[in-house]
């Protein structure tokens, strides 16, 4: 398959090394190429972006412009602030396709711990929806830390992913991928259609609250309920 990721940070690279692991052609699409490229990974610095780029084979780094219109799946792991600015600058390419959202509304301006943007009675998933409605947005992964995202094994025992959008067979879609990624069908709870959104975006004040606690970000969520 063919999948295009918006966005070149950890949640971005995370997906792009594991899914060009398993055999798809990836594409990740960025503002501009040669400053990615020429950017150190973390944000102390360390190898460049270009050094991890060529340890991949089926990766391609493009400009976002340049995204392929064959993609089969498209990836929002772009920062909130900055989504709707990033998908519409590939709007063309959007109709008719599957849009795997992964970002979260978070307002950085007044410091941390980040506020929702956007909340309550509407959530980043479904302005999205509503702003390109050619689109499928299925909105899922954004409850838990980039490496839990692609590898659910690096936790013990049951944890819980949730999904959120209009279109079955977007959801479908997805839920391959996170079967592939090593989700367990039974892990992965259909919360109903994009609305639902909010409910797993305001997950993140208190995800927030736990990574403080717990000192660690490789934690998750697990919904336990009888058979
Ligand atoms: N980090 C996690 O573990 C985690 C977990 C769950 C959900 N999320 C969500 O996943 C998303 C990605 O998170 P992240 O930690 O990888 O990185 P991030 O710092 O939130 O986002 C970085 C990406 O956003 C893009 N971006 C920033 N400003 C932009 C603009 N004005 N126009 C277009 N693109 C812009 C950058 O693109 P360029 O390549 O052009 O610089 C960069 O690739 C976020 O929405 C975050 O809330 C993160």
């Amino acid at each position: 398959m063919i999948i295009s990721i918006l966005g070149t940070g950890m949640v971005a690279r995370s997906l792009a090394g594991r899914i060009a692991a398993l055999g798809h052609q990836v594409f990740m699409g960025t503002r501009d190429k040669a400053t990615t490229l020429d950017r150190p990974l973390g944000s102390q610095g360390g190898p460049s972006f270009a050094s991890w780029l060529q340890e991949i084979a089926t990766l391609q780094l493009v400009n976002l412009e340049e995204l392929p219109q064959e993609t089969e799946l498209f990836i929002n792991a772009t920062n909130g602030s900055a989504t709707l600015s990033a998908l519409t600058k590939i709007s063309d390419r959007l109709k008719g396709k599957v849009l795997l959202d992964i970002a979260n509304p978070l307002d950085f301006s007044n410091g941390m711990p980040p506020t929702l943007s956007i909340c309550n009675d509407d959530s980043l998933g479904e302005t999205i929806q509503r702003d390109f409605p050619d689109c499928k947005v299925v909105k899922s992964l954004n409850t838990m830390n980039a490496h839990l995202m692609v590898n659910p094994i690096l936790l013990e025992g049951d944890h819980s992913v949730f999904m959120s959008g209009n279109d079955k067979e977007a959801k479908e879609k997805v839920k391959s991928l996170l079967v592939q990624f090593g989700w367990q069908t039974k892990n992965i709870i259909d919360l109903g259609d994009i609305k639902t959104a909010r409910g797993s975006e305001m997950l993140l004040p208190i995800w927030l609250r736990l990574w403080g606690v717990l000192n660690t970000a490789e934690f998750n969520f697990n919904i336990v309920r009888k058979d």
